[in-house]
C-alpha cells in the first residue's frame, strides 16, 4: 500500500486542545499542523519561515479550523519565550508539543565537516529542542499535565554515513526526551521522541538533490521500498499526543518502514 493519507483521528479528537508545531511552515510538521486541525485542535504553527507559516495556518482556517502563526527561530530563547506568552494570550493552555524544527547537515564524511555546519546543526536541532521543552514544560507542569514529541530519526538510533553531526543531533534528542519523561512524568507530563525514516518532504528533497544513486540506495535500506508520506508520520505524532498511548513516555517510536528492523 502507498503512503496513507486516510489514516486521521476522528474529527473531534483534540477538540478543545490547544497544540504547538515547531517547525510547521513545511514537510512533517505542516502535516502535523493540518492533522491536528483537522482533528479540532487550536493549532499555533511557529517557524523561522514567515510565508510557508502563514500558509499552513491559512490551510487549517481554511478547512474550517483555529490555527495561529508565530515567526519563532527555536535558537533563541527570547523568540521561544514571546512564543508561549502569545499561545497562552490567544488559546489560554498549551495540551500538546510537537518539536519538528531541524535541519540536515551537508552530505560530508566526519573528518570533512565544516565546524559552522556541526554548531548549526547542534543549535537547531539539540538546543532548539531544548529550548522549546524548557517553556512547553514551565507551562505544562503548571496546567498539570501535557504530551510533547520531539522529531529525533532513524538517525537518531543507528549511524548516518555522511550525515554524522545530525546522526549526532538525533542521538541527542533521545536524551532530552527521556530525561524529560523522567523528570515530568509526576506533573502529568508525556515526552517522547519519534524516529521517522525518510519522509517525503522538501528536507530529503534537499538532501537527494543531484543525488539518483543516493536516492536509489537509501529507499532500498528501507524493507517497505519507499519513503513515507508526511501524513504517515503525523499518524504517529498523533497518536503520541492522545490518550491512546496514556502510559507511554520516555520512548524512541520508529516509523520507519523497517529502517532499523535489519
Ligand atoms: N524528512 C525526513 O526524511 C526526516 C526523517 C527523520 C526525521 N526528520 C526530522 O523531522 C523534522 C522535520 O523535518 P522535515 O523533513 O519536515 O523538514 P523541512 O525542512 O521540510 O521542515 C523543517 C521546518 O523547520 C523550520 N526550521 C528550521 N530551522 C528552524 C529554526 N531555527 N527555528 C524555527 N524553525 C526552523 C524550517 O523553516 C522548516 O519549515 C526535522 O527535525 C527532521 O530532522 C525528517
Amino acid at each position: 500500500m502507498k503512503g496513507n493519507n486516510k489514516a486521521i483521528p476522528a474529527a473531534n479528537a483534540f477538540a478543545g486542545k490547544v497544540v504547538l508545531v515547531t517547525g510547521g511552515a513545511s514537510g512533517i510538521g505542516r502535516a502535523a499542523a493540518l492533522a491536528f486541525g483537522r482533528a479540532g485542535a487550536s493549532v499555533v504553527i511557529a517557524d523561522v519561515s514567515v510565508d510557508g507559516g502563514h500558509a499552513t495556518a491559512a490551510m487549517i482556517v481554511e478547512n474550517g479550523g483555529k490555527a495561529l502563526f508565530v515567526q519563532a527561530n527555536v535558537t533563541r530563547a527570547q523568540d521561544v519565550e514571546i512564543l508561549l506568552d502569545k499561545t497562552i494570550y490567544h488559546y489560554g493552555r498549551l495540551d500538546c508539543a510537537v518539536n519538528c524544527a531541524g535541519q540536515q547537515g551537508a552530505n560530508a564524511r566526519l573528518d570533512e565537516i565544516a565546524e559552522d555546519d556541526f554548531d548549526r546543526l547542534m543549535g537547531v536541532n539539540v538546543k532548539g529542542v531544548w529550548l522549546s521543552m524548557k517553556y512547553q514544560l514551565r507551562q505544562m507542569a503548571k496546567q498539570g499535565g501535557g504530551a510533547i514529541v520531539n522529531l529525533s530519526s532513524s538517525f537518531g538510533l543507528v549511524g548516518a554515513p555522511s550525515q554524522a553531526a545530525y546522526a549526532a543531533s538525533k542521538h541527542a534528542v533521545a536524551g532530552l526526551t527521556r530525561s524529560a519523561a523522567a523528570e515530568y512524568a509526576k506533573d502529568g507530563i508525556r515526552v517522547n521522541a519519534l524516529c521517522p525514516g525518510a519522509v517525503r518532504t522538501p528536507m530529503l528533497a534537499r538532501v537527494l538533490e543531484g543525488e539518483a544513486a543516493l536516492e536509489k540506495k537509501l529507499r532500498a535500506a528501507h524493507p517497505m521500498n519507499r519513503f513515507a508520506e508526511p501524513q504517515e508520520i503525523a499518524s504517529a505524532i498523533l497518536w503520541l499526543c492522545s490518550d491512546q498511548s496514556s502510559f507511554v513516555t520516555g520512548h524512541q517510536l520508529t516509523a520507519d518502514g523497517g529502517f532499523t528492523a535489519i
